[in-house]
């Protein structure tokens, strides 16, 4: 399944449906979901979303924990867990498994709010949890559900203990790794380490374990003559994670769509589609639109996807540039939403005023 594949990375926030759909629209062969943390997925409820065919997971207060279009990510959809526990991380993955393709284990995240529990890169201090997380994971959902089970992992400071590790977790029954290649000190601008990848993919191929390389890569061509570079066989698969945030479209043959503006058109197309949620659709605008341009401020102002779709609009679809300055709207928008908010307050007053006043009345005829 990930054989050679190249994929979009788990990226918490900037995984959510619209970049997936975009990355898969433009020729990834495989998309993760953000990290979702094991006890978080085990409170959702799974619903089916009649009015646009999707399939939501979500708390009791309302909140969408994920999201995905059945017809549209199958057979392309690998769930990344957060977990420090074997019995939680099994409970989590039944709850999803019948809506995704493989379940990922998250071994790989150094950022504070994964590894303060003992989750993500931490995993990789604590190896014997790691393997039996990983084996509970293989022998109570991968193999009942006939769904392939992966870990993400990043390099440890010394070769031998990566192979070493490498070796054990091919042993859980696993059937592919992802293998960010820099230590968990390494920050994102630093340069991989990609010295021994030939002999960690020995270890995988002679468990028949496939193999997914990961850490600065820019799109297909550029990975395409990264293998050839470095002497690595076909069947290595590559995962893309910042440039794909701020351009989904890399995984196509050409290096990507160049135009951040038609990017941008095609993402608002989706969210607006698959009602994103608003906050999570800004956030990824705000990745895909240059600080630069003016458009990336007017974004910014916007409260809902009727004021974006207003400075949509107004974007020149041949070069980016602004047709009319969409100030004086945005502005006038801000006053009608605080008299808005005005009315709503005066309402609310206006209504507990009446129950006050009632319920004193009531007590005046209880009296009586
Ligand atoms: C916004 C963002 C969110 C991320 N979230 C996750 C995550 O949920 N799970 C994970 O394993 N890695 C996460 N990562 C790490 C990436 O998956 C990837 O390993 C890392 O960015 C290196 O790949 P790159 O050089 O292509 O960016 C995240 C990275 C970014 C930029």
């Amino acid at each position: 399944m990930y054989r050679g594949k190249l994929c979009l990375a788990p990226m918490v926030r900037a995984g959510e449906l619209p970049t997936r759909l975009l990355a898969l629209q433009n020729g990834c062969d495989l998309v993760w979901s953000p990290e979702i943390i094991d006890k978080k997925l085990i409170k959702t409820q799974r619903n089916v979303n009649k009015h646009i065919n999707s399939i939501d997971y979500t708390l009791e207060n309302g909140t969408l924990v994920f999201r995905t279009i059945p017809n549209l990510e199958k057979g392309k959809l690998i769930f990344q867990i957060g977990s420090a526990d074997p019995e939680l991380a099994v409970e989590a993955a039944l709850k999803v498994v019948q809506d995704v393709d493989g379940i990922d284990l998250n071994s790989g995240c150094p950022k504070h709010f994964s590894i303060h529990s003992g989750m993500g890169a931490a995993l990789l201090s604590t190896p014997d949890l790691l393997c039996s997380i990983l084996s509970n994971l293989v022998t109570r959902v991968g193999t009942p559900f006939a769904k392939p089970i992966s870990v993400k992992i990043r390099l440890l400071p010394e070769m031998k203990d990566t192979l070493s590790l490498v070796e054990r977790l091919c042993a859980t029954g696993i059937q592919n790794i992802t293998v960010h290649c820099r230590t968990r000190e390494m920050r994102n601008r630093e340069h991989p380490i990609r010295d021994y990848l030939l002999d960690i993919y020995k270890i995988c191929h002679s468990h028949k374990v496939s193999l997914i390389i990961n850490g600065a890569i820019k799109d297909r061509l550029q990975f395409n003559s990264l293998r050839k570079e470095l002497n690595l066989p076909d069947d290595i698969g590559g995962m893309i994670a910042e440039a794909a945030e701020t351009n989904p479209t890399v995984f196509n043959g050409t290096g990507g769509i160049k135009e951040w503006w038609v990017i941008m058109n095609k993402y608002i197309n989706l969210a607006m589609l698959w009602d994103n949620n608003f906050g999570n659709t800004k956030y990824m605008l705000s990745r895909i639109i240059p600080g630069k341009s003016p458009v990336f401020q007017y974004v910014a102002r916007c409260k809902d996807y009727d004021q974006l779709k207003h400075v949509q609009n107004i974007i020149n679809e041949k070069n980016g540039t602004v047709l009319e300055d969409p100030s004086v709207y945005l502005q006038s928008m801000v006053k009608n939403s605080k008299k808005k908010a005005k009315v709503k307050v005066k309402r609310q007053l206006n209504k507990e005023t009446t129950t006050t006043t009632e319920d004193t009345q009531q007590s005046k005829k209880v009296k009586v």
